[in-house]
């Protein structure tokens, strides 16, 4: 699995780019594809995703007994805490779980505004020790980075440190964007497009990810 940063884009931007990801992306972008076989392909694209977010998680020593003999092993060093930023950042939770099913779940509810593409917060539901834990933000996708900037504020203001996120189509302006603001935090996607519509829409993209998850279309 490749995940790393582009040519000429920040480093702490990651292109996951393996041949299954990008068939997983393929069946998402076509339009002819209906909402269950969406939900099934972005659910499967968001296991790929958080494994490779999880590459920079620390681990640490355990000793434990095999049948055989004591021996050392690796275990990620905090727990893990997944926020999908509603509502699709929903589509990608069940992969997500699938991967990490003792992680805990938080909730920020965003929703950019039609009309100027500003995000505005609905719904905020967070573990109160968010400082303990490694943070996985799920967003299928990052536009002008708004709703995603808007998130890692509200984290770190709550104390989270430790952050990574994953998306499954970024666009090179909100790349730019949450990568200077955030250098801190890491960022996955499995594409990269080059631009936005005057809608703030990414292009060429998936359409309204959540519409397509969710039928509302
Ligand atoms: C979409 C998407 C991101 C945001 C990206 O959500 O899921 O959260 O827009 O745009 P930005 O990078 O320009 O902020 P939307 O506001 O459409 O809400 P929804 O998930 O409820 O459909």
């Amino acid at each position: 699995m490749l995940s790393e940063p582009p040519a000429g884009k920040p480093e702490n931007f990651h292109l996951v780019n393996d041949p299954l990801s990008r068939h997983k992306l393929a069946v998402l972008r076509d339009e002819r594809t209906p909402t269950p076989e969406f939900r099934q392909a972005m659910k499967e694209l968001a296991l790929i995703l958080v494994a490779a977010a999880t590459n920079r998680m620390p681990t640490r020593e355990v000793s434990i007994n095999t049948p055989l003999v004591p021996t050392e092993v690796e275990s990620i060093s905090a727990p893990v805490c997944l926020v999908p930023v509603l509502r699709a950042g929903l589509g990608m939770l069940d992969g997500a779980l699938a991967l990490l099913p003792k992680a805990t779940v938080g909730f920020m509810g965003l929703q950019r505004d039609e009309e100027t593409a500003q995000p505005v917060e609905y719904y905020v539901n967070l573990p109160k020790n968010i400082s303990e834990y490694f943070v996985v933000i799920l967003d299928p996708m990052l536009a002008t980075g708004g709703s995603l900037s808007a998130t890692l504020d509200k984290l770190k203001e709550e104390g989270a440190t430790w952050m990574s996120c994953i998306h499954a189509v970024a666009a090179g302006p909100g790349v730019e964007r949450v990568c200077a603001e955030h250098p801190d935090v890491h960022f996955y996607s499995a594409a990269l497009d080059p631009e936005l519509d005057g809608n703030a829409f990414i292009v060429p993209g998936l359409g309204d990810a959540g519409d397509r998850l969710y039928g509302t279309l």
